[in-house]
């Protein structure tokens, strides 16, 4: 039986920063953003949007009245949780009017925990072929102002259905997954903001990519050239390169071309968007099948990784009508507005973060369908409009 994601869709938030604009402002060279970091743009989220929001945003674009009824599991992947005990899945159950009989969860390992809930959705449907599991990668990547980590900020979700005999991507049955208790990157439960090595951390992840890598290769005897892409987290469009040159080295033949010019093609969207965490692999697949030259039949390999840390080195079988099943991401980039860096750092310092007393923001300026409205009592309060 095939199992794998049946359907895709991506949210970010309606604004952003130009990248060359925020470089001025800290006093570094625009090309160190653009080129050096390979990034364009970043997603400015304003305080009525947090993973909850955005990740309902993502999801609502994949409901149908019979998906509706049909999804069993809702799976929300977060390393940006907005409560320590309950699971914002059960927020975005209620806002997306799931059954009330549906099981609900939040997974957390850094940037990896999508392509757990990917994987854990595949056991729950070879266990029960009708099961259809909503995994729903969302995050919010905030280093603080004037930081190194500040340009590889974003915003965004990427909800994905998963289910026997999907419109996508067939999950292969080997994966290799590789865990080191590392500190490159973590959260310490009273910070709102990451602690970081960056260059520790890219260290590590092409580490991790070439043991995965290499396990795989030698588990299946495959080689690169049986890749029509390999698709990498992309915490930075540049993190990719130095990965795959990583293996690639001086090759110059058809298959690296291929392989450079696959990585080109799902780097699209990251660049306009920044780091989602946990979702920047599955929007980077997304920009590969809408910006690419994939073909129904190719096998793509994709690389996760989340610092801490945990890599997990995978592929699946791309299926026939795939791009009709994907909603459309350059439409959601066309409608957002650029903002100044003074009204980004603005929404920077209003965000609710670990602040216990009642507000209420102003929702007239957020055009979004789900937004929080506020707090009252300790509790969010969502609005669905
Ligand atoms: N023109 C072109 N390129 C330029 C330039 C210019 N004028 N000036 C500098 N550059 C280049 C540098 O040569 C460098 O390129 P290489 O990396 O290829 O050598 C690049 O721009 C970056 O410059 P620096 O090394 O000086 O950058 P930095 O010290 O400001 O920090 C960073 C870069 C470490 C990535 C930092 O942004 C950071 O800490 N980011 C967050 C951590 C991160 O994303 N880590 C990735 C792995 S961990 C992970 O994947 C999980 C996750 O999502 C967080």
């Amino acid at each position: 039986m095939k199992i794998g994601i049946d359907q895709m869709a991506f949210a970010t938030t309606d604004k952003y920063i130009d990248l060359r604009e925020l470089a001025r402002v800290r006093g570094d060279e625009p090309d160190k953003y653009t080129i050096g970091i390979g990034q364009d743009q970043q997603a400015v989220v304003p305080p009525t949007q947090d993973i909850v929001t955005l990740g309902a945003a993502a999801a609502d674009k994949l409901l149908t009245p019979d998906i509706r009824e049909r999804i069993s599991t809702v799976i929300v992947a977060t390393e940006s949780g907005i409560d320590n005990s309950k699971a914002s899945a059960i927020y975005v159950k209620h806002l997306l009017g799931l059954s009330d009989f549906v099981r609900t969860v939040e997974l957390k390992e850094a940037c990896y925990s999508a392509t757990a809930g990917l994987q854990f959705a595949r056991g729950l449907v070879a266990l029960n072929p009708q099961e259809l599991v909503l995994v729903i990668a969302a995050d919010i990547a905030r280093y603080g102002l004037a930081t190194p980590g500040e340009v590889t900020q974003g915003a965004g979700a990427v909800a994905m259905l998963v289910s026997q005999n999907p419109h996508i991507l067939a999950l292969e049955p080997t994966t290799v997954s590789l865990t080191k208790d590392i500190m490159d990157f973590w959260r310490p439960l009273y910070a709102t903001e990451a602690r970081v090595d960056g260059k520790y951390s890219t260290n590590v992840y092409i580490d991790f990519f070439k043991q995965t890598l290499a396990r795989y290769q030698q588990l299946t005897g495959r080689r690169l050239a049986d890749f029509a892409a390999v698709l990498f987290h992309l915490p930075f469009t540049k993190m990719g390169k130095k990965a795959l040159e990583a293996v690639l080295q001086e090759r110059q033949d058809e298959v690296a071309q291929r392989l450079r010019a696959a990585l080109t093609a799902s780097q699209v969207y990251s660049r306009r968007v920044g780091n989602l965490y946990t979702g920047s692999l599955y929007l980077g697949l997304m920009s590969y099948l809408q910006n690419g030259s994939a073909q129904a039949g190719d096998r793509l390999a994709l690389f996760s990784y989340g610092s801490g840390a945990e890599g997990e080195f995978y592929t699946g079988i791309l299926q026939p009508g795939f791009a009709t099943h994907l909603s459309a991401v350059p439409t959601d980039l066309a409608q957002r507005h650029q903002v100044t860096i003074a009204e980004y750092e603005q929404d920077f310092q209003q965000q609710l973060g670990m602040n216990p007393a009642d507000v209420s923001f102003d929702v007239t300026k957020d055009p979004a369908k789900f937004v929080l409205a506020g707090q009252k009592d300790h509790q969010r309060i969502y609005q669905c409009r």
